[in-house]
């Protein structure tokens, strides 16, 4: 489907890329991947065709035997570099040798001190939203498709991994090389893969756990119960459509929760935590194997149709696993997620429209819970409008009519217009879809589960903090929620309350440390600032650290602390997450 996207220089009119056969060769000493890829189009070229870079050399082009003069265009900071090749003469393939930058913002190269075993550096991507070009050059736009052929070429003893099947392996002169295949066509956002010490564990006939040896155990434990999401997320949505479903448990740098690489879901380490209460992430990139990864956003501003449909699908596994006032927990939860990020964004933005137009926007500057909750929101509001049998039905033919394609919001809506008119017809689709801020309809999640949570507040406000027996039973998700709804400045005698009660001194959930020291911080109570120091440098999981900093940042008493913080903890963390830190510290003048 042709769109428009803001955030590539590819032209369809041009050709698509439909398989790419990889040769990648890595070099942690340099922190260099050395490629060649060999390219074939969907049709023969006629003259140019323009493709998306950033920080790549381009070492050598060839079409038909004969070398072609690349060139590249002016670097622009959101979308990078233009490659122009000219002279195709009617070629449907062509040949490319590159090497990346260190700086490339879709890798990250680990030392072995920033790994759980000490002994292997290890090195991952991160893709999504548009840094596959700087691993190679590509249409990196969602709308374009293809399959490929990977050989990474690694040193010796190091594992690879790949979001794709693996076809072999062989060894010789100190170095590996393992080959894979991805038989069905991926958007270049879903490229990924990993190399470093990796071990593996199978949980079912389907599915596997990779990990560094140390992380295995712990692992593959609170992981177990994937293959019953899987099996729920089949009932919903149709027979799973990529085969395997392996999930790679990444070092602590990892900048998100979970990634929904097809075949290997990318995973932080802050989900294991001995309890099995934070999988609702595999739910999440599980469920992306129909929402996103098989009817995929046309383009970044189409967003909210991966993560707002993903978020649906998620709590509906979720529900159908645990019950529905869990899954509603979960919704008010995230509610409060979006509106404090509308709160942040100011509620008329344009990053609070679930669609608006991005050009001249890094779309990693306006992704927030706003496209998964706001688009949650709206169809629960749908599901809600015609009830749950003819939206069931609705999403069944929504996803089969869409698979391996991208789509618009355009799109999306004639398809609902037709498919659904009654749901057309009693939602406000234009209020919902392209004006700011949360619509008036929007739907409430009344519980129990809520209300205990909320009588604990409010004995707080009243001047009685809880105490340990208060909220002996409560889950994860209730504890989460009662920290998310805390007031955001807090008596310091209710700061030790609160520290106590709910053992935040020895929580192995980073989650609670997060939206805990948010607080203490503005509270002005020091004695966390260590341990928001330790978090911020030991994890990289954005969700969970980025909170944390900017409250150091904006503090009068902790700014201070900021810039040192930032230069002593920033050569472990992710390019992205170095630029979000960067760009917290620039907002205060730092
Ligand atoms: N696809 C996202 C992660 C992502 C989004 C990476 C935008 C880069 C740009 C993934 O599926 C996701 O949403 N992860 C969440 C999981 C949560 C909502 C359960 C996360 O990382 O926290
Ligand atoms: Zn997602």
């Amino acid at each position: 489907m042709a769109s428009h996207d803001p955030h590539s220089y590819a032209d369809l009119e041009q050709a698509a890329i439909r398989h790419v056969t990889f040769d990648l060769r890595m070099d942690f000493g340099q922190r260099q991947l050395a490629g060649t890829a060999l390219y074939e189009l969907d049709r023969p070229v006629q003259g140019t065709l323009d493709l998306d870079t950033r920080d790549l050399t381009i070492v050598s082009a060839e079409a038909s035997g004969r070398p072609l003069s690349p060139e590249l265009g002016s670097p622009d900071p959101i979308r990078g570099q233009r490659l122009r090749l000219k002279g195709l003469h009617g070629a449907s393939s062509f040949k490319l040798q590159f090497v990346t930058s260190p700086g490339a913002n879709a890798l990250q190269w680990l030392t072995p001190a920033q790994t759980a075993g000490g002994r292997q550096p290890f090195l991952f991507t991160q893709c999504q939203p548009h840094h596959a070009r700087s691993i190679f050059p590509c249409q990196d736009s969602p709308s374009v498709r293809f399959t490929y052929d990977a050989t990474l070429d690694v040193p010796s003893p190091l594992a690879a991994v790949m979001a794709a099947a693996p076809i072999g392996r062989e060894e010789s002169g100190g170095r590996r090389r393992f080959t894979f295949r991805m038989p069905q066509s991926i958007p270049s956002y879903l490229l990924a893969f990993a190399a470093g010490e990796i071990d593996s564990r199978d949980l079912s006939p389907r599915i596997r756990v990779y990990a560094e040896p140390e992380t295995l155990d712990a692992a593959a434990w609170e992981l177990a119960e994937t293959e019953a999401m899987l099996a729920e997320a089949e009932k919903l949505y149709g027979a799973y459509p990529w085969e395997r479903y392996d999930m790679l448990v990444l070092p602590p740098s990892f900048p998100y929760g979970g990634m929904e690489n097809p075949r290997l879901t990318f995973l932080t380490p802050t989900v294991v935590v001995g309890d099995r209460s934070l999988t609702n992430v595999i739910a999440h990139e599980l469920a992306h194997s129909w929402t996103g990864n098989l009817v995929t956003n046309a383009t970044w501003e189409d967003f909210w149709l991966n993560e707002g449909w993903t978020t649906y699908a998620e709590r509906r596994i979720l529900e159908a696993l645990e019950g529905e006032e869990s899954a509603m927990l979960r919704a008010i939860s995230g509610r409060l997620l979006m509106a404090r990020a509308m709160d942040r964004f100011g509620w008329d933005a344009d990053a609070t429209r679930l669609q608006f137009s991005q050009a001249g926007i890094d779309p990693e500057d306006v992704i927030s819970h706003v496209a998964y909750e706001k688009g949650y929101s709206f169809l629960v509001r749908l599901e809600r409008a015609v009830g749950r049998q003819a939206f069931d039905a609705f999403t069944h033919r929504y996803i089969a009519d869409h698979r391996f394609q991208s789509i618009t919001t355009e799109a999306f809506v004639a398809f609902l217009r037709r498919e659904l008119p009654q749901a057309a017809r009693r939602v406000d689709l234009k209020s919902w879809l392209y004006e700011p801020g949360l619509p008036a309809d929007a739907p409430d999640f009344p519980t129990p589960l809520m209300d205990a949570v909320s009588s604990v507040l409010f004995d707080l406000q009243e001047g009685h903090p809880p105490t340990k027996d208060g909220v002996a039973q409560w889950n994860t998700t209730q504890i989460y929620l009662f920290l998310q709804y805390l007031p955001r400045h807090l008596s310091l005698k209710e700061c030790r309350a609160l520290e106590d009660a709910l053992s935040l001194k020895t929580t192995p959930i980073d989650l609670f440390l997060s939206q805990w020291l948010e607080i203490a911080i503005q509270s002005e109570y020091r004695d966390v600032l260590p341990v928001a120091e330790d978090l911020v440098g030991r994890v990289g999981r954005m969700l969970i650290i980025l909170p944390v900093f900017r409250a150091i940042v904006q503090a009068e008493w902790s700014r201070p602390r900021a810039r040192p913080l930032f230069e002593r903890v920033r050569s472990g963390h992710h390019p992205i997450t170095v630029r979000a830190m960067e760009n917290l510290l620039a907002l205060q003048g730092l």
